[in-house]
């Protein structure tokens, strides 16, 4: 049983790990600014509204050195957007994030979880990926997790800070009970948008570029349950508390690829309504595939996702959806 900070937990993957955290029997406080996320999904869990980077708010959170871990979620995280303001990536996501590390050294926090991502690896060498794939990414948003992975190396080494870094792959599929989902706005993410749009109708769906180098010339992506993903944050922890994991980077998805094309034809089959879609332009910073091996987060974490299947993980962000078209908006 640990007491975790968690940034960003009233996130779309925050509340889920919140509630992995609570159905363990761990301490969670959140220190979130709403500016993505939604106080109803929280649960029971208590939220300090604010800056995860103020040295003062921090300081008054862990100055009872009674924190024993940091969950880290809160970042800018759409690729498209760091292209257009990699000044507010910097920012966000490596400055403020640093101020963080600095203040989980000062009161003696013992490790860190860090929200990382695949877009670290940038255009794929081979396929499936590894950790040890070469880091070359293709936008500012992975770019800044690529360095805050490093400064996590760093400060390991010098100030025993423990760590362990996630790199997700696509983040879809919502709490298999329905109370907690996916609400962003706007919303950018492929799987959502599409479900929306079979839902209510609405802005047609883009489908960018048909001329990848892929089976059927649309992206390619591994798309994760976030019910798994959470699952995979509260094994690191355990895993640091027991001295058995830290230093380490960790893949997170199923290890099979699905192109757009694929995942609208699953959501047509999950919602019994094909979605709007129409051909768009390339979106700058999109590599063209990518696909996790995620045999080390097996092997070390003892991670065992659930939820493999992706019509399975659509159906559970269907059911989400359907039953809060308006997100949390609606009512949790
Ligand atoms: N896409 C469309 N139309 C849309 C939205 C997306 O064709 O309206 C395409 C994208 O071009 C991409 C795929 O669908 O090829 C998935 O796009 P998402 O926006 O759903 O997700 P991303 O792959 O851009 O990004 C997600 C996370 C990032 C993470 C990345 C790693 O949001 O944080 O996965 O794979 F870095």
């Amino acid at each position: 049983m640990s007491r975790v900070l968690v940034t960003g937990g009233a996130g779309y993957i925050g509340s889920h790990i919140l509630r992995r955290l609570v159905d363990e029997d761990h301490t969670a406080v959140v220190v979130d600014d709403l500016s993505n996320g939604h106080r109803e999904a929280l649960g029971s869990v208590p939220l300090v509204e604010g800056d995860f980077g103020d040295r003062d708010l921090l300081d008054e959170l862990l100055g009872d050195r009674k924190t024993e871990f940091v969950i880290h979620m809160a970042a800018f995280c759409e690729v498209g957007a760091s292209m257009r303001d990699p000044a507010g990536y910097y920012r966000n996501n490596l400055t403020r994030s640093l101020a963080l590390l600095d203040a989980a050294r000062r009161h003696g926090v013992q490790g860190i979880v860090f929200s990382s991502s695949a877009a670290v690896y940038g255009e794929p060498e081979q396929l499936p990926m590894d950790e040890d794939h070469p880091r070359n990414p293709t936008n500012p948003y992975g770019e800044t997790k690529l360095a805050f992975e490093r400064a996590l190396c760093w400060y390991q080494q010098a100030y025993g800070l423990k760590y362990v870094a996630l790199r997700y792959f696509n983040a879809a599929g919502a709490h298999p009970d329905g109370s907690i989902g996916e609400d962003h706005s706007p919303e950018s993410h492929l799987i959502p948008r599409l479900l929306l749009n079979a839902l209510a109708g609405g802005e047609t769906v883009p489908i960018f570029g048909d001329d990848y180098p892929t089976r059927d010339g649309t992206c390619v992506r591994d798309y994760v349950h976030v019910v798994d993903l959470a699952q995979a944050h509260v094994k690191a922890l355990v895993g640091m508390q027991s001295g058995r994991v830290t230093g380490d980077s960790f893949n997170l998805g199923n290890g099979e690829g699905f192109s757009v094309l694929e995942v609208i034809e699953a959501v047509g089959a999950v919602s019994g309504n094909r979605p709007a879609t129409e051909r768009a332009p390339r979106r700058p910073g999109d590599p063209a595939s990518l696909v996790a091996a995620s045999r080390r987060a097996k092997e070390r974490l003892e991670w065992k996702p659930e939820y493999a299947d992706l019509h399975e993980i659509v159906r559970t962000a269907w059911e989400w959806h359907r039953n809060h078209p308006r997100g949390y908006a609606g009512g949790a």
